[in-house]
């Protein structure tokens, strides 16, 4: 099969990253020749439709868009949506919340997402979580839409690469954020899971740790066709950080215990990766995506009301090696300055 080219000048992509990624930040990436990328997961159609909108009003330039794979609606029983309500109950007596309800659907519908993105045909579309039906992936590709496919593990690059992707994204232990695979214990270092996949033959975005320019020619040069930087981006002037989240950041950047990051289900049911706080603690969750519905007003109002400990502080494992506050094409720059 002849491999698709990279959609961008750069062999660089910023990390899709539901909630941070803003049309402003994907736009400045790509207008400086990385690839720009979107992470739509938690995103209505409505809102998705309008977020490219706004992408191609900012450039004419290739950008990304990830969805998240969605398993079946998740069951649960009264007496553990019980206990996980127990479970951050210290978390709405600080922010003095009533006990939020809780009803399906707990995630954006994905066949009106992928309706969107068909529609739209950016040049990539990435998957995580687990792999789209192959008529989906298709259906992309006819219309010249990349598709990338999201892998923690050896094993589930041979089940990924059975599908023809066009790259496989190889996330490995040190990247922050959601596991982007669906074996939860799959943690290979990044380069060394990179080498393994690309024995299946297919191009491998390296993803996971990669902070400054060295990581990322390394990568490169153990065989990866890109980096994908996500905590690289997260102090970017473009990004939808909020202040409380930047505030850690900046604690994180000073090194020590600030800069200690944790694999945990509290946020969301889904093991992520995010600096060490309370709500990280939280370990008696409803599955995912419902533990995400459950805490979401709850998040959002400790954002509003500025209480770090209590939201979910996505971030990889080099965290400390974040530079300050800096627009994002200056980043591209720095980031693929040793190319
Ligand atoms: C705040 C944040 C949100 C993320 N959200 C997503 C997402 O929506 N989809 C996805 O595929 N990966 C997501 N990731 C993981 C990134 O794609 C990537 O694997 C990771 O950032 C790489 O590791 P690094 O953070 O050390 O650069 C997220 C990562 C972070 C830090």
């Amino acid at each position: 099969m002849p491999k698709s080219p990279f959609p961008a000048r750069l062999p660089l992509v910023q990390a899709p990253m539901a909630g941070v990624t803003t049309p402003e930040l994907v736009a400045a990436v790509s207008e400086a020749g990385a690839l720009g990328s979107l992470g739509a997961g938690y995103l209505s159609a409505e809102r998705l439709a309008a977020d490219l909108k706004r992408i191609r009003q900012l450039t004419p330039q290739p950008f990304m868009v990830n969805l998240f794979v969605p398993d079946p609606e998740p069951q649960f029983s009264a007496d553990e949506l019980n206990a996980a309500l127990t479970a951050l109950q210290p978390m709405l007596n600080d922010l003095q919340l009533p006990r939020p309800t809780l009803a399906p659907p707990y995630a954006a519908d994905f066949g009106d997402q992928l309706c969107v993105l068909l529609e739209e045909a950016p040049a990539a579309v990435s998957f995580t979580f687990g792999l789209p039906d192959t008529d989906i992936m298709r259906a992309f590709q006819a219309q010249g839409t990349q598709v990338w496919l999201t892998v923690t593990s050896l094993e589930e690059g041979e089940q990924a690469a059975a599908l023809h992707p066009d790259a496989l994204v190889a996330q490995g232990r040190a990247a922050g954020g959601h596991r982007g695979g669906w074996q939860a214990d799959a943690l290979a270092p990044t380069v060394e899971l990179t080498q393994e996949l690309l024995a299946l033959g297919q191009p491998v975005v390296a993803a996971g740790g990669l902070m400054t320019p060295g990581d990322i020619r390394r990568a490169l040069e153990a065989g990866a066709a890109a980096a994908q930087c996500g905590t690289a981006f997260l102090l970017a002037r473009e990004a939808g950080t909020s202040a409380p989240y930047r505030e850690a950041l900046e604690g994180a950047r000073r090194g020590g215990e600030a800069a200690m990051t944790m694999l945990t289900r509290g946020p969301s049911g889904r093991l992520a990766r995010g600096l060490v706080n309370r709500l990280a603690a939280v370990d008696t969750v409803l599955p995912y995506p419902a533990q995400n519905a459950l805490t979401q007003p709850l998040r959002a109002e400790a954002t509003r009301q500025h209480r770090p400990e209590w939201l979910s502080l996505w971030a990889g494992e080099q965290v400390a090696e974040l530079t300050g506050e800096r627009s994002a094409a200056e980043l591209v720059r720095w980031l693929t300055s040793e190319l």
